[in-house]
């Protein structure tokens, strides 16, 4: 697939008077979006922790990198696809876990909708437990893309089991386990606002759709939405330590997948656990702030990961953010606020567009510095800017 044929796709369209419905790049489409977007929901998805200092870092950071070119590569052909857990996807990009994607469409079914962009484009939808249609009915919206399942471990061992065997039923891929948001992190746009969306029963279909999840009520969730809130306040974060990993190993066959991981101790401890990947990632700059940009911590992930595959988020803004994350290691990238956004000023359309645009610059990158193919981008290629 020729990623970067997306800017002829344009520049024709202009010869018959036809300009971009959406904006081409970050910039416009987070400024499209709060306007698009309830005001506390905005604040939701666009904020972080603290004075979001780490989440800035995690985007200023990436400006510290430079690719250097090479000429007369001819590289007319890129090859962008990507082996992950026997799987060949078209490129390294796919969609991280947003909990609150459902309510960030016009229509309220922005998982549904995420999913349609997912099997359009061929960009593997990682989906959260907090949803507002349940997983069986985003994964039917997957067609021949892969889908992931990211689970936030509840405390009750057996309503995590039977989320993931629900996963492995509808046809997910791999699962991911989230471990840094086992509580929530200080987050002043949200206590300024008082507005935590589950709390006001938004995305828990997972759990009023989950057979033991039901059975912990004592009436049906339709009859009484606070009391299925207060359960799930009960149950939702399960503080785990390495010594349950051998429980979460136990759970499924598929390729298991830590997300949340920086320490390279950590990856060496996951991947003696049995582990299939490491995701690292600083979960946006939403949980914890005073951190250290995910990009920094990358290359001694992938180190320790010794050959096993390192999914990577935060930060991610533009394709040359994730030529250079792929430079410093990453088998796969992740985006979280940028599609997120293309879904509240576009829907369907708009997360497939900011998908291909993100694409298409990674493409063009590629070809313009002579990097054929993904296996070309080492840290090698990279110099920092001073
Ligand atoms: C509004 C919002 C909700 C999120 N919900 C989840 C979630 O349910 N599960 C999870 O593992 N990560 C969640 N994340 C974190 C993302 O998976 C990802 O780590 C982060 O958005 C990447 O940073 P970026 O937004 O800078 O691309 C969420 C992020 C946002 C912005």
């Amino acid at each position: 697939m020729t990623f970067g044929n997306y800017q002829l796709e344009i520049y024709l369209q202009g010869l018959s008077g036809v300009l971009p419905s959406l904006p081409m790049d970050y910039a416009g489409w987070e400024a499209k979006a709060e306007v698009a977007m309830p005001a506390s929901i905005w604040s939701y998805v666009a904020g972080g922790a603290g004075d979001e200092r780490t989440q800035r870092v995690n985007r200023t950071a990436f400006d510290r990198w430079g690719l250097m070119p090479r000429m007369l590569v001819g590289a007319t052909e890129r090859d962008l696809t990507v082996e992950l857990f026997g799987m060949t996807l078209p490129s390294p990009l796919f969609m991280a876990p947003v909990g609150v994607i459902g309510i960030c469409s016009q229509n309220g079914h922005g998982d549904l909708a995420t999913a349609r962009a997912a099997a359009r484009t061929g960009v593997p939808m990682a989906v959260s437990t907090l949803t507002e249609d349940p997983l069986e009915d985003v994964a039917a919206e997957f067609g021949d893309t892969p889908g992931f399942f990211q689970l936030y471990t509840p405390t009750d061992r057996d309503l995590a089991a039977s989320l993931v065997s629900r996963a492995e039923a509808a046809g997910y891929k791999a699962i991911i386990v989230t471990l840094d948001t086992w509580i929530p992190g200080w987050r002043p746009r949200d206590l300024a606002m008082s507005n935590f969306p589950q709390l006001r029963g938004r995305c828990l279909s997972n759990y009023t759709s989950d057979p033991v999840f039901r059975a912990l009520l004592a009436q049906a969730p339709e009859e009484n939405p606070q009391a299925v809130v207060m359960q799930w306040v009960q149950l939702f974060g399960n503080p785990l330590t390495w010594e349950d990993l051998p429980w979460l190993r136990s759970l499924t066959d598929l390729p298991l997948i830590l997300k949340g991981i920086c320490h390279p101790d950590d990856v060496r401890r996951a991947r003696d656990g049995g582990v299939d990947g490491i995701y690292c990632s600083t979960h946006g700059g939403r949980q914890a702030n005073g951190g250290l940009p995910a990009i920094d911590c990358l290359p001694g992930v992938v180190e320790a990961a010794d050959g096993m595959p390192v999914l990577f988020d935060s930060g991610i803004r533009s394709g040359a953010d994730i030529v250079k994350a792929l430079a410093l290691g990453a088998t796969a990238v992740g985006v979280g606020r940028p599609y997120t956004y293309g879904l509240a000023i576009g829907g369907e359309d708009g997360v497939v567009h900011v998908l291909r645009s993100l694409l298409a610059e990674t493409d063009l990158i590629m070809a313009v510095d002579g990097y054929p193919t993904l296996a070309d981008l080492t840290p090698d290629t990279l110099r920092r800017v001073t």
